[in-house]
């Protein structure tokens, strides 16, 4: 397809995502998911009662393959909203900032969250996405509705691959997304808006109306008894339908939403589309999740949900997220070919003890961490730091640490956490864990996430003197 425009190529992407989304339908399915674990962000999971016998998913891998598994595996027709955010085609790699303790200093470590760089560029980009859409079109219910969200760079390319896929009679508008940070241009008006393009799948569509404020430039003009007005700090207004163009300022430096991973939209954004393409019970999905602003809001709004993305730094963003909402229980599922370079965790001591009140009590005691640093994906620049901090005070690399106090030998249940925050920059290594389940424990299932995403696991089993003799460190 070499010397064709792109307006050329696109019957021929259009055929070959039609095939290769009918092959997935068509074969069976190969089981490339392994199902990891549940976190509980509640006390005591033996009491959660899962509502409707649901459980939220959130997913890393690659999102064909998370798409073709809820497709066989019951979803087809059952997800009433898909919002998908993907890369943009910027052509450049996204960071996550991580502030990591050295000593008395903090350091501010860039590293990878994901690449927008394809292969033949845009030919590379709208084949990818075709596919993805059509089949996500399979997943979408009678009601159901899908939001896509990008900008000037291939909006018009994918508006016509949607037309295709869900028909242009379902196209039922663009929103623009309108702020104001970012840069600015001598060349050209400065770019300050993301679009979204939203289809149904069929006539009868979820949409709950909601109103925003119309101001009337400092006057009461209407007096007409049917036309409520208001007054406030800005004058007076009347409500009116919410309107296609929506100012939201982005999640700025200053914000409170910010969690560091580059590309994150403003809650704001999705409770908009969340409140008005479903209702509450319904089934949300993100296949491409990145920081996991829609499983937050979802959950704000009592919907269930479904999160995908491929990069470590988002599964442990948004997992650290959801901890800090205390969102209901979830599932974590991986996909098989999932690289992980794990360090390991050491640990000094391990035992149950009965404390002063008589109560049994988890005592951990953490050693260090290892990691091998030359190994990881982070610019030169950053890795002397990360040598040092690693000599000095290991456990700084940990981000994020999950304990099953009474594993099961299947699926661990982690219901204690403990993770860093810019507050707290350093985990606890003294963990102290009071739990009633803990008479019945035979086996204590420990993971720990480092700050670039990679998992480290390990169960110990626990002697008749509740006690676990640790390994040389
Ligand atoms: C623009 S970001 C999404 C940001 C998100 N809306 C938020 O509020 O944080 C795009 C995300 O898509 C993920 N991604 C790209 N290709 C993917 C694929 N094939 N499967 C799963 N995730 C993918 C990237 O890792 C990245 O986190």
């Amino acid at each position: 397809m070499a010397d064709l425009s792109i307006i050329e190529k696109l019957p021929q992407i259009i055929k070959n995502g039609t095939e290769e989304a009918r092959n997935i339908l068509d074969r069976p399915l190969e089981n490339l998911i392994t199902e990891k674990e549940i976190i509980i962000t509640n006390s005591n999971y033996r009491e959660i009662v899962y509502k409707d016998k649901w459980i939220n998913q959130l997913y890393r891998g690659d999102n064909l393959i998370v798409i073709e598994k809820l497709l066989k595996e019951g979803y087809k027709g059952k997800i009433d909203l898909i919002y998908i955010d993907p890369p943009f085609l910027t052509k450049t790699n996204y960071m996550g900032r991580i502030t990591v303790k050295n000593g008395e200093e903090k350091e501010i470590i860039e590293h990878f969250a994901y690449r927008d760089t394809w292969e033949d560029g845009l030919i590379t980009y709208l084949q990818t996405l075709y596919t993805r859409l059509y089949l996500m079109r399979e997943l979408l219910s009678d009601k159901g509705s899908i939001y896509v969200h990008l900008d000037y760079r291939t909006i018009h390319y994918v508006k016509i691959l949607m037309d295709q896929i869900f028909g242009g009679e379902n196209f039922l508008n663009e929103i623009i997304w309108a702020y104001k940070s970012g840069g600015v241009s001598k060349r050209y008006y400065s770019r300050k808006h993301d679009n979204i393009l939203v289809y149904s799948k069929g006539e009868d569509y979820i949409f709950n109306v909601q109103k925003e404020k119309s101001y009337n430039r400092g006057f009461k003009p209407y007096r007409f008894k049917e036309v409520e007005e208001f007054e406030d700090e800005l004058g007076w207004y009347t409500l009116v339908n919410l309107r296609d163009v929506w100012h939201i300022d982005m999640v700025g430096r200053t914000s409170k939403e910010r969690v560091g991973y580059d590309t994150q939209k403003p809650e704001e954004l999705l409770q908009r589309i969340i409140y008005s393409s479903s209702n509450e019970g319904s089934i949300v999905v993100d296949f491409f999740a990145g920081s996991g602003t829609t499983g937050i809001v979802a959950e704000k709004l009592n919907r269930k949900w479904i999160m995908v993305d491929k990069g470590a730094l988002s599964l442990n963003t948004i997992n650290k997220r959801l901890i800090e909402s205390k969102s209901s229980p979830y599932n974590i599922f991986k996909t098989k070919n999932v690289f992980n370079e794990p360090g390991k965790l050491f640990i000094k001591n391990l035992a149950i003890i009965e404390n002063e009140e008589g109560v049994e009590e988890l005592n951990i005691e953490l050693d260090r961490y290892i990691i091998d640093i030359d190994e990881i994906d982070v610019k030169d620049k950053y890795k002397d730091k990360l040598k040092e901090i690693l000599l000095k005070e290991s456990l700084a690399l940990i981000d994020f640490i999950g304990i099953d106090i009474n594993y099961d030998g299947r699926i661990p249940v982690i219901s204690w956490q403990d993770y860093r925050t810019n507050d707290k920059l350093i985990i606890d290594s003294n963990i102290k864990i009071m739990d009633k389940n803990l008479k019945d424990s035979r086996k204590i299932y420990i993971k720990c996430v480092d700050i670039f995403g990679f998992e480290y696991s390990t169960v110990y089993e626990i002697n008749s003197e509740r006690m676990v003799i640790c390994q040389e460190s």
